[in-house]
């Protein structure tokens, strides 16, 4: 099928953009919401940053014309009927994901794929939630969507090879470089080795190994890391990354993702990362 209108479901961080991405690609691009305001307001930001792009004189103000013609916002699924291909991208809560998997279900045409973009839920358990499981399957893109080249395709237990394949022609039509995994695991590839390296740097500090500014020297100076694991687990944040480990965990049932009880201390007394204004480093107001 030829791809012409998106649907991407959820106009937060990613959600805005894969959207933003899209309209770039030169295709229809609805961004979608809880309400008008959000989706609105997500596609103000889109606006603002592409005029700062002109500024620059990356672009030109027709180009941003014409990518801002092609971006739309709604406050529901309606848009969804019209859509050759949908990527869901809300909250990682898998009862509201299965919620929207069903409700996209029940708008879109027969045969439409509906593609989430999760960190690391189970796509079949979203693929259960529709009558087209067949039709489901991963697309994880990387933060900024419309920078990283990297996208990660992954099949849920029903996901046909036919559907496979049309993400990841999908994923090129928007000029990314995707890998494709064999079958289904929590966390794809980048996420699940990033924790572990994450989780490794973090046992160096709790077991007094090294300061976490050594920790993360090393890692620039020796590995060629353009980012230290604790600045990074600093940006990510310590909730987020200790959710993470944890899902691993409990999905692979491994020890070797258990984090030390140095995460569970700082998450406690507020050490969230950057966010909170401190984590391994503190970052002022
Ligand atoms: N942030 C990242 O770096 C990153 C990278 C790759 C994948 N992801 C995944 O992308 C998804 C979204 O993450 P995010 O960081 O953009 O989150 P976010 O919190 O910035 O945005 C989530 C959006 O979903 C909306 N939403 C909630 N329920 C909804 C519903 N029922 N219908 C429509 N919209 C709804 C919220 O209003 C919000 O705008 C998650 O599954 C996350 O795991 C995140």
């Amino acid at each position: 099928m030829k791809i012409e209108r998106v649907v991407v479901v959820g106009s937060g961080t990613m959600g805005a953009g894969i959207g933003q991405l899209c309209a770039q690609q030169g295709l229809q691009a609805t961004i979608t919401d809880v309400s008008q305001e959000l989706a609105d307001k997500a596609v103000e930001g889109i606006a603002r940053s592409l005029a700062g792009r002109v500024e620059k004189g990356k672009i030109t103000p027709e180009q941003r014309q014409a990518v801002l013609d092609r971006l739309h916002a709604a406050g529901d699924l309606g848009p969804v009927a019209e859509a050759d291909f949908v990527v869901e991208s809300v909250v990682e809560d898998l009862e509201v994901k299965k919620k929207v998997f069903a409700d996209l279900d029940a708008r879109a045409r027969p045969g439409v794929i509906l593609a989430t973009n999760t960190t690391s839920l189970s796509i079949s358990a979203l693929a259960a939630a529709t009558g087209r499981p067949d039709k489901v399957v991963q697309m994880h893109f990387f933060n900024p969507p419309v920078i990283m080249k990297l996208v990660e395709i992954m099949p849920g237990q029903k996901t046909s090879a036919e559907t496979l394949s049309a993400a990841e022609a999908f994923a090129v039509q928007l000029g990314k470089d995707p890998v494709v995994c064999k079958t289904e695991a929590p966390a794809g590839i980048v996420s699940r080795i990033l924790g572990q390296l994450l989780n490794e740097a973090t046992w160096l500090v709790a077991s007094g190994v090294a300061e976490p500014a050594d920790v993360d020297k090393a890692m620039k100076l020796g590995a060629n890391h353009p980012m230290g694991p604790l600045q990074l687990i600093d940006l990510i944040g310590l909730d987020i990354h200790r959710a993470k480990m944890q899902t691993l965990r409990r999905e692979l049932d491994d020890p070797r993702y258990a984090h030390p009880p140095l995460l569970d201390e700082m998450i406690a007394a507020g050490k969230l990362g950057k966010k909170a204004g401190r984590g391994f480093y503190p970052y002022g107001d």
